[in-house]
């Protein structure tokens, strides 16, 4: 990761960076001077590395797609992440952020939630290495994901609904910010994308990035070489899109294609279309593209999936696109759906709605018959069953 590397300042050209009240100054910066010297190291690695073996059951299989391949007339492996324990991607970062808080002396986690993935990845780690838990949640999303909910507290974990804004991600993510600077010296707080202020989107997208790792070692073996022809994912915040894209990013050869949700449309004012939409700003200690108005005021973004509901978007995807080095295509509702029916139909699989965008993007692609394309299954559908239930398109 050379061109697209994060600079000493945490910054991924014009996007970046660390925009933080006083009060969380001194543990931003232990943070930042930390977090590689204790990534980095051989006695982190190996626990971080049994965990993933041991609990979490990686590596992923990287999965030869017959029928979904036939359909689009291409090669097409599924990274699949819903096979993790937790049923997500975001099981890899709350194990490396929460060793790292247990390194750094803290007893107290905090973490914000969407979908619920993060969430449960946090309770579920806190209950393993006897942690208290306390999940912030938009209030939308307690109701729509209320299988997580219970899976949370279950876990021992406590849910604090949020009744601000559009009750989604973004005001979960202003709550646990409020918690985090009312408690700085026992909490740590785990960012579960690649956002908020510098060192986080570093430290995710290297959390995240055994899936690219794991990606090139599975296909020398499937198909003799490293390198796909194309990567995709879903674009939330970016996490699970730069783990899958983190060992790529130098590899000219290989096209990075990103799906954010257009919601009802790109042009409706109803979508969470950030990379489409968005314009400089700072969010969440971050400046990067954010969907606002001619003013400055953050528009509440809309998705039927709440882990693609923010009206931000990583610094690293920003920069990234921005560039021309990754293509991002806005996925509607609807093609996700019909996407998400779709890859059960084929497959066998029910795909997490997030997932579902990346796999309605590869309806507005085409292929050659002998492209090599991985797509990232970030997650499982079991929390969403009742929206697929209840969807009427
Ligand atoms: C299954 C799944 N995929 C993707 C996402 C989006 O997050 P990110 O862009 O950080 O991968 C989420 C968020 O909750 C999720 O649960």
């Amino acid at each position: 990761m050379e061109k697209f590397a994060v600079d000493i300042n945490g910054f991924y050209g014009e996007f970046g960076g660390a925009y933080i009240p006083e009060i969380l100054y001194d543990n931003v910066e232990t943070l930042k001077n930390s977090y590689l010297k204790v990534i980095n190291d051989p006695s982190f690695q190996k626990e971080y590395n049994d965990l993933l073996r041991d609990y979490v059951g990686r590596p992923s299989p990287l999965y030869l797609a017959n029928r979904l391949s036939e359909k689009y007339g291409c090669k097409i492996y599924l990274k699949r992440e819903d096979l993790n324990h937790t049923g997500s991607h975001k099981i890899n970062n709350a194990i490396g952020q929460i060793l790292l808080a247990r390194r750094m002396g803290k007893t107290r986690i905090i973490a914000e939630t969407g979908a619920g993935q993060h969430g449960v990845a946090t309770a579920t780690v806190c209950a393993l290495m006897n942690m208290q838990c306390i999940v912030y949640m938009g209030k939308t999303d307690v109701e729509r994901q209320k299988l997580n909910v219970q899976k949370m507290e279950m876990l021992g974990a406590t849910v604090v609904p949020v009744t601000s804004g559009n009750m989604t991600l973004k005001d979960a993510t202003n709550e646990a910010i409020r918690d985090w600077c009312c408690n700085p010296s026992d909490t740590y707080y785990v960012i579960g994308s690649t956002v908020g202020p510098h060192p986080y989107p570093d430290m995710v997208a290297r959390l995240q990035s055994v899936i690219s790792d794991e990606i090139r070692r599975q296909l020398k073996e499937k198909e003799g070489r490293e390198t796909p022809d194309y990567v995709m994912a879903c674009v939330g915040g970016g996490s699970n899109a730069a783990g899958t894209i983190f060992h790529f990013i130098d590899e000219p050869g290989v096209k990075i294609v990103l799906a954010e949700a257009a919601g009802k449309g790109i042009d409706t004012g109803e979508s969470a279309a950030t990379i489409h939409l968005g314009k400089l700003g700072i969010i969440h200690g971050s400046k990067t593209l954010i969907m606002q108005s001619e003013d400055g005021q953050i528009e509440e973004p809309y998705s039927i999936s709440a882990g693609l509901d923010y009206p931000g978007i990583g610094p690293m995807h920003a920069c990234m696109a921005k560039a021309g080095r990754s293509r991002v295509l806005a996925v509607t509702d609807d093609e996700a759906m019909q996407a998400a029916f779709e890859l059960t139909k084929l497959e066998g699989i029910i795909p997490a709605i997030e997932s579902a965008h990346a796999l309605g993007a590869l309806d507005k692609m085409s292929f050659k018959a002998d492209d090599v394309v991985v797509l990232c299954l970030s997650g499982r559908g079991d929390k969403d069953m009742e929206t697929y239930i209840n969807y009427a398109p």
